[in-house]
């Protein structure tokens, strides 16, 4: 009688406190709404215009067209850094931000940045696995926390927008942006995407934090046969049952914007697809955030047309912003575009602006600069370098190496390369193949873990053939979007690993050495006959910055835990029809399933 009374008295105080949040959140939100009412009534047109308006930092002109043409936003991707350090690149955006806030309404700039492994564009920072290694560790607690470091290293370099995570369920590992994504597993990117949102975002308005942004709308990485910007001829039903999902979840944690893609659905750009992005995720989700176009989403996808499917903000980037601006002006006087469809642009991004604190903390925080590329983070980017590791081969317990073996060659320039082990968008878009500030690489891991003679053989021409293991690491050279799509005329990319990295396992096996090879990949490739021919095989994805990663994993001081965010393709031929070795196409037997990885 009493526990129950007690119980009785503790609900009721719950479900007080509960409410009294609750409503402390909606008089809040409604202060909000009354705000950007208040502030819509009093902007002109091309203040309005403005504000949907996003730059690049360095564009000519960029300084005057903040207070001219009344700028919302600035991205950065890559061009001149804003500076040589931290402290320059928040010195650059405060000096902008001032700009901005002396203008007649002064309404802060919001500062974005492709931050999609960390913040990859500032050399130091902390880089983690690129998300297809997060779906390999399937661990939603700590994809939150990386997300929570990446946030908290972006803000501290003056940002407070990044264009993460993508969601993509890639169908076509031809696809050159499979790795941008975690999982071709709905379910699993769901679980991440929650995770991630509330990694990036926290309550959105604390000085660690920042708004986050869930792309590319919708089917980016279901495309026949994998072409980045290509058609999705997926129906409805199936839009629905694998692609949206994800959006669903992102937008129940109250992600702040949403990227529109570069595909066609159906026939229809995206950009301009009015039933997907207005009726679907605008009214349908209950969407209130930003929607933001991609790359001269205006001039390369529609122009007027993308405004009313309902695109917010532009990247009005390389010479779009005097077209933009004006084709939206011109399209108000005569009517093609309506005056309630820049309103409610207009508000989306007030609304978020308000939501991020930044009429009240508009600077960045100099006090955070002392994080960027901490220890504590590079621990959690190392545990996820680990957890990242997927075995798919251990013949006769080759692995865990004893740290006591006499000699060890390592093989490959994948070994010895921060650059190669990262990817795309590491330092530059399209990566780097050299070693970058602050980053460890396997080789460095291994020679910390041995206790015996470790050498290294970049292209196996050495000879080590007195070694009594070869560690040799193989894979994919950086690349970024397009450029990463197998069969684009701009490379010459394969679904195999190269001869040259074929022949590195054949020169130590034929001499009887044990091997055991590392794949850094941003897809799985078809290494049928390398994993045949090997004693242990481990697919690393793209690790990021803590190549350390790898050796604490190989010499037994971690187990493995990774599991495959993909099925793993037999053959070459798995990739003659629209999709690959995907779950949804039964019909092609993978050669390690979904979920498939193994363990000491
Ligand atoms: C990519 C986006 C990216 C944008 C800004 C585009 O080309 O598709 O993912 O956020 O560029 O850099």
């Amino acid at each position: 009688m009493k526990n129950s009374y007690f119980k009785y008295v503790v609900c009721c105080f719950l479900l007080i406190g509960f409410s009294c949040k609750n409503e402390m959140k909606t008089s809040k939100e409604a202060q909000i709404e009354q705000k950007v009412d208040a502030l819509l009534k009093l902007m002109t047109l091309e203040e309005k215009i403005g504000q949907m308006s996003q730059i690049r930092h360095f564009e000519e002109d960029a300084d005057v067209h903040i207070t001219t043409k009344f700028i919302g936003s600035v991205i950065h991707t890559q061009g001149p850094n804003p500076g040589k350090t931290a402290l320059g690149w928040q010195k650059r955006f405060t000096e902008l931000q001032h700009k901005a806030l002396s203008t007649r309404l002064g309404i802060p700039l919001l500062f974005a940045v492709d931050a999609v492994h960390g913040q990859n564009t500032f050399e130091g920072a902390t880089i983690f696995p690129h998300n297809i290694g997060l779906g390999a560790t399937q661990n939603a607690e700590l994809v939150k926390q990386i997300a929570a470091i990446t946030a908290l290293e972006s803000q501290a370099t003056g940002f407070n927008w990044v264009f993460a995570p993508c969601i993509a369920i890639p169908f076509n590992e031809k696809w050159g942006r499979v790795y941008e994504a975690f999982s071709e597993s709905t379910e699993l990117t769901e679980k991440l995407t929650k995770a991630a949102v509330n990694g990036y975002q926290g309550a959105l308005s604390e000085a660690t934090t920042v708004m986050a942004t869930a792309k590319h709308f919708i089917g980016d990485g279901a495309t026949d046969f994998g072409i980045e910007g290509g058609e999705t001829s997926l129906n409805s039903e199936q839009i629905q049952e694998r692609l949206l999902a994800p959006y669903k979840i992102a937008v129940k944690e109250n992600i702040g914007a949403v990227m529109a893609s570069f595909n066609t659905v159906t026939g229809i750009s995206m950009h301009a697809h009015k039933a997907l992005i207005t009726d679907t995720l605008k009214v349908g989700m209950n969407f209130d955030g930003i929607v933001v176009s991609d790359w001269k989403g205006y001039s390369r996808f529609g122009k007027n047309d993308i405004i009313n499917a309902g695109i917010d903000v532009v990247m009005a980037v390389d010479g779009d912003l005097e077209g933009f601006q004006e084709g939206v002006k011109a399209g108000i006087q005569d009517q093609t575009v309506k005056i309630a469809r820049i309103d409610d642009a207009v508000k989306r991004i007030l609304r978020q602006k308000f939501r991020l604190g930044l009429f009240e903390n508009p600077f960045p925080d100099a006090s955070l600069i002392s994080e960027i590329g901490s220890k504590a983070h590079r621990d959690i980017a190392r545990q996820a370098v680990r957890e990242s590791l997927v075995l798919l081969k251990n013949e006769k317990n080759v692995l865990p190496l004893s740290k006591e073996i006499k000699k060890i060659v390592v093989v490959g320039e994948h070994a010895n390369s921060s650059g190669l082990q990262s990817g795309g968008w590491t330092v530059n878009w399209q990566g780097t193949k050299e070693n970058y500030k602050g980053a460890s690489t396997i080789l460095d891991g291994i020679k910390k873990q041995s206790k015996g003679e470790v050498v290294y053989d970049k292209d196996a021409t050495q000879k080590h053939f007195d070694a009594d293991v070869a560690i040799i690491v193989i894979g994919e050279i950086p690349y970024a979007e397009f450029f990463g799509d197998i069969g684009h005329e701009s490379n010459q990319l394969k679904l195999t690993v190269t001869e040259a990295h074929q022949k590195y396992i054949k020169t130590y096996q034929e001499k009887g050495i044990k091997t055991v090879v590392v794949l850094v990949s941003g897809r799985p490739l078809v290494v049928t006959n390398q994993i045949e021919k090997s004693d242990a095989f481990i697919a690393a994805w793209l690790l990021g910055s803590e190549g350390e990663g790898v050796a604490e994993v190989l010499f037994g001081d971690f187990n493995f835990s990774g599991t495959l965010p993909h099925s793993w393709p037999k053959g070459v031929k798995d990739y003659q029809s629209k999709y690959g070795p995907n779950f949804w196409d039964q019909s092609k037997e993978p050669l390690f399933k979904f979920g498939y990885g193994l363990t000491y």
